[in-house]
């Protein structure tokens, strides 16, 4: 079924969406970008969203394409138009159209995309069932906290994950996991909730905020710092956050089950807290 997606200021069918071949996203991966999940037609986390948004533009000396209240409407109009319930907007920005130059360009206009995709977030069955990941070097640049367009090496890392008969890789730098492919990973010994600090290593997720938050809420002890596969492959529960997972058990790593290999109480109870949370800060 054809989506309204919205382009520079337009709503028009995807068929009819055009971007320029000189656009410095595609030339160069000069772009960044968000993913907004959907919950009975309301935005979780917006806010957070909109500001990562901001530190990567920051970050890159890249022009905003408008203010964070037109952000909100531009989101809105595209739920509304595409009758979302449940699944995700996804977002890109990029410097903008110019010849081809290593330097920035001086004074380009960003680009502004954005689509909507349904997606079942809350009853997914790799909830239930958990997923299995394994381990892969990480080999992604090294700021890894700006948010851009340049995922091919997470790609691959999810392709060596399925060709292994998994779901998901584990990226490991000097002997640590730094996170997921396209999340941020967690394990929980003796019901201590252990994740990775946040640096320039890894993507400061939206969805880790919110979910240690909880966890400090509900007296849960939460511990950032780094673990290594081993530790992991020992521990009691192990899961994965992200916008369009929310918290994800992990059952196995490299082929070794972790607890009892199932999906653990602690991940399932976070991700209830989650949900219930999302739904009701929605907007
Ligand atoms: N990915 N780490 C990486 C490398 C990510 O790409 C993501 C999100 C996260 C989790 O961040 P958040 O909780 O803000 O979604 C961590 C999105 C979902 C994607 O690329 O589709």
């Amino acid at each position: 079924m054809s989506r309204i997606v919205y382009v520079n200021g337009e709503y028009v069918p995807e068929e009819e969406a055009r971007i320029s071949v000189f656009d410095r996203g595609f030339l160069m991966a000069d772009g960044v970008y968000e993913v907004t999940s959907v919950l009975k037609g309301k935005l979780i986390d917006f806010a957070g969203h909109a500001k990562r948004l901001e530190r990567s533009l920051n970050e890159l000396d890249m022009a905003a394409p408008c203010t964070t209240d037109e952000l909100l409407e531009i989101h809105r109009e595209l739920v509304a138009r595409n009758a979302v319930t449940e699944g995700l907007v996804y977002l890109q920005v990029t410097r903008g159209v110019a010849d081809r130059d290593f330097a920035y360009p001086k004074d380009t206009t960003p680009t502004l995309v954005l689509f909507t995709q349904h997606k079942t977030v809350v009853e997914s069955p790799a909830a239930s069932t958990g997923i299995k990941v394994i381990s892969i070097e990480d080999q992604r640049w090294g700021r890894r906290d700006i948010k851009t367009v340049q995922l091919l090496y997470p790609a691959m890392g999810k392709m060596m994950a399925k060709a292994a008969g998994c779901d998901d890789a584990w990226m490991v730098e000097e002997g640590a996991v730094t996170e997921g492919t396209s999340n941020n990973a967690y394990i929980i010994k003796n019901g201590r909730i252990i994740t990775r600090q946040l640096s320039n290593d890894i993507l400061h997720g939206i969805t880790r905020a919110a979910v240690l938050k909880f966890a400090e809420e509900a007296q849960m002890v939460v511990e950032e710092r780094p673990f290594t596969i081993a530790e992991a492959q020992g521990a009691d529960e192990a899961f994965i956050t992200s916008a369009t997972t929310f918290v994800q058990p992990v059952v196995s790593i490299d082929g070794v089950e972790i607890g009892s290999g199932a999906p653990g109480p602690l991940a399932l109870r976070l991700r209830e807290i989650y949900v219930d949370q999302s739904r009701k800060q929605a907007i």
